[in-house]
């Protein structure tokens, strides 16, 4: 495991990208599984564990909707989400972000309203009891049709004070953002936040789509725009977020070794990088950990560390208000 140095572990952060299902640890899962009599096709957590060796992504997205299958009441959805804003709080996390995969649930037969009830209810709960604030953000499959994203905006708009924006994951090659151009056209119309994966194991193309046809105000990842020097330019003159999620690179194998992260470089061409966990429970750490993998491994500088936090609250969809108390308190940071 990670060791999270004491700076790392006190810095007031933001969190803009994580997966409510990815973070479901294997007891949990495995709890919930027995309590609604729901098997999984694993004989115990060691064995769940020993899956989580993914050669790429769709390897790690196979198990992680198969972990879904246990969720069925809205107490499920509320445990899995109360679990992760514990987690969150506990690493100093101030503000959150979290994807939730509505078809993943709605395929299944689960309504959108029992997955949004629970993980809405945790959420509310975080911010009076942790003093964690958040906001909840439904991410459209794009390995599934537009229509299907069309239906689940329509059950997303009778939420609209619950949900403050869209985005766009699941299997990237192949599934090119251009496909959800009316669908995310629509959703801004109605007052939706968006942002979207692009250029995690896609090509450069895809974050050149996500920027001008799904007109997106952040972008998912974004490593691979690194390839392409004037899709650079135009991510630094537009000062784009970009969610980095390092142990995620790592362990889908954006990246064959931590010291080769491009977060670094990044930094360096002026890029608004952030970082975040991604899908912890799979990845092998949350937001800190991510923070000290590439603390060590890219050998960042305590003020480097300080920007990665400021640009997530800059980055981030809370009032100008918010955003300036929060700076404030990174300001006396040191
Ligand atoms: N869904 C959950 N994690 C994801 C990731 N890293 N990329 C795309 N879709 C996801
Ligand atoms: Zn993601």
């Amino acid at each position: 495991m990670q060791v999270v140095s004491s700076f790392v572990e006190q810095l007031p952060k933001a969190e803009l990208h994580v997966h409510i299902e990815g973070t479901f640890e294997p007891e949990l899962m495995f709890e919930i599984g027995s309590r609604n009599h729901v098997d999984l096709p694993y004989n115990s957590v060691a064995e769940l564990r020993a899956a989580y060796n993914f050669r790429d992504l769709q390897e790690f997205l196979d198990i992680y909707y198969a972990g879904t299958s246990v969720l069925l009441h809205p107490q499920d959805f509320y445990d899995l989400t109360w679990a992760y804003c514990q987690r969150a709080a506990a690493q100093q996390v101030r503000h959150t972000e979290i994807f939730f995969d509505a078809q993943a649930h709605t395929e299944r037969g689960v309504s959108f309203e029992t997955a949004l009830d629970g993980i809405d209810q945790a959420l509310a709960d975080a911010r009076t009891k942790l003093g964690l604030s958040t906001k909840l953000i439904m991410c459209f499959l794009r390995h599934l049709p537009a229509d299907s994203a069309q239906k689940t905006l329509e059950s997303a708009a009778r939420h609209r004070d619950r949900i403050v924006g869209v985005g766009l994951d699941s299997s990237e090659k192949g599934y090119p953002p251009h496909l959800f151009e009316d669908v995310f056209a629509q959703a801004s119309q109605m007052g939706f936040a968006t942002v979207a994966h692009a250029g995690e194991e896609g090509p450069p193309e895809y974050v050149w789509e996500a920027l001008d046809k799904l007109k997106v105000s952040r972008i998912d990842h974004g490593n691979r725009a690194m390839e392409d020097d004037a899709l650079v330019e135009r991510l630094v003159a537009d000062q784009m977020p970009l969610t980095v999620c390092p142990l995620s690179n790592l362990r889908l194998q954006g990246v064959t070794d931590m010291r080769a992260h491009p977060l670094r470089k990044m930094m360096q061409r002026g890029l608004k990088v952030t970082v975040n966990s991604d899908d912890p429970a799979y990845f092998g750490g949350y937001v800190n950990e991510n923070y000290a993998a590439v603390q060590d491994a890219l050998e960042l500088t305590n003020d480097e560390l300080v920007q990665l936090a400021r640009n997530s609250f800059e980055a981030s969809f809370i009032s100008e208000d918010e955003r300036a108390k929060h700076i404030a308190a990174l300001s006396s940071y040191a």
